[in-house]
């Protein structure tokens, strides 16, 4: 069900828009990218003005013709409309156009449908996507040959399934939905396991296309998929970053913000960013080349604040120096802490000094130290060692010795009492200052 064709969608972009709208060659271009994101080749883009919606095909007659009249001039299987539709527009414009519709919601859904790799993500595409299209359930499809080619708006739940039943369908979307609160409970777990352990954690966000998996595998040196597509990272992907001064620390990926997702896909695309809520800092990337990046920043920083991230620490990136012109550096606040760092992933100039700021950011509260510890003072060794707080160990008949690497607050819980184990710790604190 999930296949692509290998041929991609011929198709059509229409493009509504309203008296006094702003920024339409910008969403002109995200569109046009979302659509070649899905695998579509746009062949032609036709604009429309609305001011009042047409409630049978929500553009005008008028213009209905005229991309009719395109999509047949170049033979095109498929017209996207960057608007939310409704089910019986959606109806309406195929019957007159005689191809298939897909609507921005759909479009976004396709993606995800497409991006999405982990377990999690895909049940929250599939419960989306049979939400979305249980909307469009009424209308069945004898206006159009069921066997018609193409991917785009096929993929996901089939026709011949949603022809089916509709109580299958509220069935399965109750599956889905039990299934999905176990998996997110057993997430939760892992997650809180994860920050048990001492290594700093670093997320990745930003607008879609900003650079972050760019930055991702500039930092990490892998090969996480980085493709001038949205979406690129549905789910997030964690690795590790060597080299800092600080010692390791992890960093995880997470899927780019758009604007006007489809509001069943809204909660599914928070649930990718609760790396960002865990995380001890947020290197949020920003396109250095975008005019329109200081409103694109608010507009994460907002949807951090709603999803409980918007206490974290936070190092911006502006991305993309190469084409903005810029030189690598960092920026710094009154007491000296990095509070900006210009770089170009692409290129690598100024990663160095990401990773620098990144050191001293991590790394401030860390307690970093030899230890020696005796053989009676195996029970410490074994908590330690369960806090994650050991980077190498040799032992012999004399004891451990130990390199402590670990956050100050880490040590300290374990620091607490009488014995001499603590007073070892205690001492261990006090000289890492
Ligand atoms: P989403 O996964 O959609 O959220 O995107 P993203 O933020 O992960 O962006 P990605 O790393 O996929 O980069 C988007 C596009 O920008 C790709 O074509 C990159 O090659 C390009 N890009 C990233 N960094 C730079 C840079 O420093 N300079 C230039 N010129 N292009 C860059």
């Amino acid at each position: 069900m999930f296949d692509r064709q290998k041929r991609g969608d011929r198709a059509v972009l229409v493009l509504p828009h309203s008296r006094g709208e702003g920024d339409a060659a910008r969403r002109a271009e995200e569109f046009a990218e979302l659509a070649r994101s899905a695998g579509a080749e746009v062949l032609a883009t036709i604009g429309a003005r609305v001011d009042d919606a047409n409630p049978r095909y929500y553009i005008g007659s008028g213009k209905a013709d005229e991309v009719a009249e395109a999509a047949r001039a170049v033979e095109a299987d498929l017209v996207l409309v960057d608007h939310l539709l409704t089910p019986v527009q959606e109806r309406n414009l195929e019957k007159h156009l005689g191809v298939r519709v897909v609507d921005r919601a759909g479009l976004i859904l396709d993606i995800f449908a497409q991006r999405a790799r982990s377990h999690e993500g895909k049940l929250e595409v599939e419960l989306a996507q049979l939400k979305h299209l249980a909307t469009r359930l009424v209308r069945g499809w004898t206006h159009l040959d069921a066997q018609r080619g193409g991917a785009i708006g096929n993929r996901g739940p089939g026709e011949t399934q949603l022809e089916t039943d509709r109580r299958l369908l509220a069935v399965r979307v109750k599956m889905l939905t039990k299934r999905l609160e176990k998996v997110q409970t057993q997430r939760g777990q892992q997650r809180r396991s994860r920050l048990r352990n001492t290594v700093p954690r670093v997320a990745l966000v930003g607008y879609t296309n900003a650079g972050k998996s760019t930055l991702f595998n500039a930092l990490t040196r892998g090969s996480v998929y980085a493709a001038d597509q949205l979406f690129a990272t549905l789910d997030p992907t964690v690795r590790k970053i060597e080299d800092l001064a600080c010692g390791p620390a992890v960093i995880a990926d997470t899927v780019g913000f758009i604007r006007e997702l489809p509001h069943d896909l809204v909660a599914a695309f928070r649930a990718t960013l609760t790396e960002a809520r865990d995380a001890d800092l947020l290197l949020h990337v920003g396109d250095a080349a975008d005019e329109e990046r200081a409103r694109l920043h608010r507009v994460v920083d907002t949807v951090l604040d709603d999803i409980g991230a918007g206490e974290v620490p936070q190092l911006q990136v502006m991305n993309k120096i190469d084409l903005a012109g810029a030189e690598p550096r960092i920026e710094r606040d009154a007491t000296g802490r990095p509070v900006r760092v210009w770089l170009s992933a692409a290129t690598g100039a100024g990663v160095d000094l990401l990773r620098v700021a990144l050191g001293e950011l991590l790394g401030g509260d860390r307690v970093q130290s030899p230890l020696h510890l005796p053989l009676s003072a195996g029970r410490l060794h074994a908590r330690l060692k369960a806090a994650g707080a050991i980077s190498a160990e040799q032992v012999d008949e004399h004891g451990w010795q130990l390199r402590i690497d670990a956050p100050r607050s880490v040590i300290a819980p374990l620091s607490g009492g009488e014995g001499a184990e603590a007073m070892l710790l205690r001492e261990l604190l006090s000289a890492a200052g």
